[in-house]
């Protein structure tokens, strides 16, 4: 693998992208090695947790701009350009984004793919793409103003401008801000705490959660019911409830 690094840790996969030279730019080829080495992580049942991280200085500073700038409008319709970023949004187990340093354009719209976003007291979020003349390209529009609201998402989208860690968190788009030399441990730590738990359950809770950004109400709340009902074809539910009740620590197996 050239673009990015992948280390396990008991359950937790921690995935270190690395175009260094580029600030972890997001071309298709890292797409493609991201993409193939997750999906079969994804369906093994010895996965847990996922944390997706970059450098100090940049967890990406966006989509390859000089790997799109030859392209032609026809190229990028034909190819669909960006679609890959589906499969990996798409990911069922729980994905942690450890962000310190630039999250920018396609960085901020990957931090987002993620279903919790964990950021050093550098961290740096922002769509600066109405400065190279185009609009967010991987989610940005959307996703962003689903988790900040209109009035945040029009500020950052139309001005470009950047927001600290700290107002991101306030805004709602980052979980929580620990200091910098703290990020990969607390990562690490929330990491363990996720993949600890019986994984159909947790992707049955990220999927729910993510429901809750695409659909109303009544239809959410159906969703979540009958996620909740099939969990009780669960060993793990078995063995949670029975833990409960016996005074000790379950046995979590995924089945
Ligand atoms: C390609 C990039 C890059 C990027 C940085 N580099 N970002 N290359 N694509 N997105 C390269 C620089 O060209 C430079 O290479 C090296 O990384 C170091 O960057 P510098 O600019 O020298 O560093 P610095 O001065 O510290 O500035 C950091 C920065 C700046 C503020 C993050 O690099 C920057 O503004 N980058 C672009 C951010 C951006 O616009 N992202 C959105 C992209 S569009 P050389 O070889 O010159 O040393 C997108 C969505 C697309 O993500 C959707 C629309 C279709």
């Amino acid at each position: 693998m050239n673009f990015i690094k992948i280390e396990r840790q008991d359950r937790v996969v921690t995935v270190t992208l690395h175009r260094p030279e580029v600030l972890n730019a997001l071309s298709s080829g890292l797409l493609a090695e991201l993409v193939e080495a997750l999906r079969p992580l994804d369906r093994d049942p010895g996965t847990g947790c996922f944390v997706i991280t970059g450098s100090e200085r940049a967890f990406a500073a966006g989509a390859d701009i000089k790997e799109m700038e030859p392209k032609t409008s026809v190229e990028m319709f034909a190819e669909d350009y960006f679609a890959g970023w589906d499969a990996f949004a798409a990911l069922r187990t729980p994905k942690i984004a450890a962000v310190s340093g630039y999250a920018l354009g396609g960085g901020c719209e990957l931090a987002m793919m993620c279903d919790i976003i964990l950021a050093g007291e550098s961290a740096t979020f922002g769509q600066p793409e109405i400065k190279l003349g185009v609009i967010p390209g991987i989610g940005g529009t959307q996703r962003l103003t689903k988790l900040v609201g209109k009035a945040k998402a029009m500020d950052l989208i139309l001005t470009g401008r950047t927001m600290s860690a700290q107002e991101a968190e306030r805004a709602g788009l980052v979980s929580r801000v620990v200091p910098d030399d703290r990020l990969t441990a607390e990562a690490a730590a929330i990491a363990a705490t996720v993949a600890s738990y019986g994984k159909p359950a947790a992707m049955a809770a990220r999927e729910a959660v993510e429901r809750a950004l695409e659909v109303g109400l009544r239809e959410g709340l159906l969703f979540e019911r009958r996620s909740f009902h099939a969990l009780f074809a669960t060993e793990d539910q078995s063995e949670g409830m029975a833990a409960f009740r016996e005074k000790r620590a379950p046995r979590f197996t995924g089945r």
